[in-house]
């Protein structure tokens, strides 16, 4: 095998309001990874299209993904943060990789199963090819890391499946032009952390969501801190007290969730937060988790709310990142071109 320059990409998409499981299941996540590896974050506004969006309040999300990005930590000058649309690379080596994804291994995508539900004729096209789009993305850069929620596992094995037929169904060229026995690297996932899928507050086997039409399922980045305290202690729990080892957590889901939640903003393992609270009843374990999710998500909300304000700072930000990235991605496509045998 190759070796490959570890590198890290990882995409969010625009669409409406950010919650903590965004916030903790990718962007704290993203934060992470900035001291050990190179990254690219990516705004995936192409991806959001694949179901209707309001032009307007496109462009407005696109802006406010990349404020939580740099109000989180995120640092757009170390690494890499734009938006997928200004890099026409994504979207031209999702078709190359079209023709070596097969229509077989797409019909197995849950998401899209999910997404589109009974109405099946009626979705894009693109919703059916996202998946392609989202290894295209991480090819581009030929990225060896990526940090995803555990609902992104199955694409990201996709995404790997497509490296790996690309690579052997072009063995000869790739060798042949100096890139040794593999063109891709097989991107890895990083699932990591006590959070890695944030569930409802309302009901802990449903996965938070912005599109649930009830707001107290949910913690949003920009809700104050008497909204956070208020729907924290509306959350649904069980009448039993917490347990004190985490396989009590294991039929619980909605304790299992907020110790879950409580864990990823401090840093903590489960196991930990159950020693201090294990044997507590919920109203005490609420509340010293209303006083730390304020504490850690009000300034986040705060500072995107400041951030979101001067927009043609934003702009300048991810049309740098932009150009930074399509150096990259276009070195890439020249090579996938000779591969392929394209005359350039
Ligand atoms: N599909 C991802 C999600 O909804 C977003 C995404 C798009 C992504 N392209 C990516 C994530 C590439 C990681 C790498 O969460």
């Amino acid at each position: 095998m190759a070796k490959f320059k570890p590198r890290v990409f990882s995409g969010v998409q625009p669409t409406g309001n950010l919650h903590l499981g965004n916030y903790l299941g990718a962007i704290t996540r993203f934060v992470a990874l900035q001291d050990t590896h190179d990254c690219i974050y990516c705004v995936v506004d192409l991806h959001a299209i694949t179901v209707a969006q309001k032009p307007a309040e496109l462009k407005a999300s696109i802006r406010e993904v990349t404020a939580a990005f740099l109000a989180a930590g995120i640092d757009a000058k170390k690494h890499i943060v734009f938006n997928q649309s200004q890099v026409a690379e994504h979207a031209e080596l999702a078709w190359i990789l079209n023709c070596v994804a097969r229509l077989g291994w797409l019909n197995r995508m849950t998401q899209f199963k999910e997404k589109a539900g009974k109405d099946r004729e009626n979705v894009s096209v693109g919703l059916y090819d996202y998946p392609v789009l989202m290894a295209a993305d991480i090819l581009v850069y030929r990225a060896t890391h990526v940090p995803v929620g555990e609902d992104q596992k199955q694409h990201l094995e996709l995404a790997r499946d497509i490296a790996q037929k690309f690579n052997l169904d072009f063995s000869e060229e790739i060798a042949a032009l100096g890139h040794g026995d593999t063109f891709f690297p097989l991107p890895e996932p990083l699932i990591q952390g006590p959070a890695t899928r944030v569930m409802s507050l309302r009901d802990g086997t449903k996965k938070m969501s912005k599109s649930d039409a009830s707001d107290y399922s949910r913690i949003n980045l920009s809700d104050d801190a008497d909204t956070i305290a208020q729907k924290i202690r509306k959350a649904k729990t069980d009448p039993e007290p917490l347990p004190s080892e985490i396989e009590g957590l294991a039929k619980r889901p909605e304790a299992d969730n907020l110790v879950g939640i409580f864990a990823a903003l401090e840093n903590r393992s489960k196991a930990d937060v159950l020693e201090t609270f294990g044997g507590r009843n919920f109203s005490a374990f609420k509340s010293s988790l209303i006083d730390l999710t304020v504490e850690k998500v009000t300034p986040v909300g705060k500072a995107m709310d400041k951030l979101t304000q001067d927009p043609a700072h934003i702009d300048a930000i991810l049309k740098q990142g932009a150009e930074r990235a399509r150096v990259l991605a276009q070195e890439t496509m020249k090579a996938v071109k000779d591969i392929q045998g394209f005359v350039r």
